[in-house]
């Protein structure tokens, strides 16, 4: 991996104060999209996308955000190029190298990441894969502090699946200092060894199969869907149905409690349409952010 390259992969890869710093740009740029938008700070710049998942959010909000700041998008799909044809990522990587300026890479294997960012002359950033998510996860912690101030101390609970969004919540709040509690059924625990790490590095994180614990007095509550890409549903429905995120269970958590959701959300499956539509709910505002703390990521890795 040439060392010099600014590679976004996963938030357990950065000091604290250089994750705040990207986040703070991100909040900046937002705050003054005329400045930025005048001095188009991505100028001259591509960022090729692969997609071997779908995508919404991810593809609309960084092509959105590339161009309002100067810079181009090129997307590629896993059928229509050459990696359905079993080219090698390490070939991808160098090929595209020669062409743009960083690449944003959504796949199913966090493997297939690590060899892009190893033979990738150009920044890499985690678009998602089965084990993380931390793009979305910069977008959440920009929400939360939009609403309520600093995440640092305040305590967050997660309810459902122990997949790869609620991996990188582990890794979030490691790096930016809030209380993590997670309820997830015995056998949808999220990642031990990033659970380990957490536990290593000194984090306030808990997992519980009860989520009325996790939620007591919480200043947010996540959830996400219980069927992720590439998952077999085989007796999720069951077994997650007691972790469904309902009027009743967010009465357990502070008053002014948060709902957030990185979205798609499947309405009266994971979250009941009375929460994702309630005085609670956020998540227009964190799908927005996407695109905010994504212009963060893109700026860093490109100066
Ligand atoms: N939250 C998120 O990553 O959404 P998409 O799958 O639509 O990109
Ligand atoms: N956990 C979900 C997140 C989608 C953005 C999935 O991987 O499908």
């Amino acid at each position: 991996m040439t060392e010099s390259v600014k590679h976004f992969l996963d938030l357990d890869k950065f000091d604290k104060s250089t994750l705040r710093d990207i986040l703070d740009l991100g909040v900046a740029i937002k705050s003054d999209l005329s400045l930025y938008a005048k001095s188009q700070p991505l100028s001259g710049k591509t960022l090729a996308m692969i997609f071997e998942k779908p995508s919404t959010r991810t593809r609309v909000s960084f092509e959105v955000g590339m161009r309002q700041l100067g810079g181009e998008v090129v997307v590629l799909s896993q059928s229509d190029s050459q990696l359905g044809q079993g080219e090698t990522i390490a070939d991808t990587a160098r090929v595209l190298s020669r062409f743009v300026d960083a690449i944003m890479l959504r796949t199913d294997d966090p493997r297939k990441l690590d060899e892009l960012a190893e033979y990738a002359t150009v920044p890499v950033i985690n678009g998602l894969t089965d084990l993380t998510h931390p793009c979305q996860l910069m977008a959440d912690v920009m929400t939360f502090e939009q609403h309520r101030g600093p995440v640092a101390g305040r305590t967050f609970a997660w309810t459902g699946d122990g997949n790869n969004v609620s991996n990188s919540f582990i890794q979030a709040a490691t790096k930016f200092d809030f209380s993590l509690r997670l309820a997830c059924p015995e056998s949808l625990r999220p990642d031990a060894s990033i659970l380990k790490w957490a536990v290593d590095c000194g984090a306030d994180i808990t997992v519980t199969a009860d989520p009325a614990e996790a939620v007591d007095q919480a200043d947010c509550v996540i959830a996400d869907t219980w069927v992720s890409m590439n998952d077999k549903e085989a007796g999720r429905v069951e077994l997650l149905t007691p972790y469904r995120v309902t009027e009743d269970l967010m009465g357990h958590a502070k008053d002014d409690a948060l709902f957030m959701h990185c979205l798609p959300a499947h309405r009266g499956e994971e979250v009941v349409n009375e929460v994702i539509d309630g005085r609670w709910s956020v998540v227009w505002d964190e799908a927005e952010n996407r695109m905010h703390a994504q212009k963060g990521i893109l700026h860093w890795c490109l100066s």
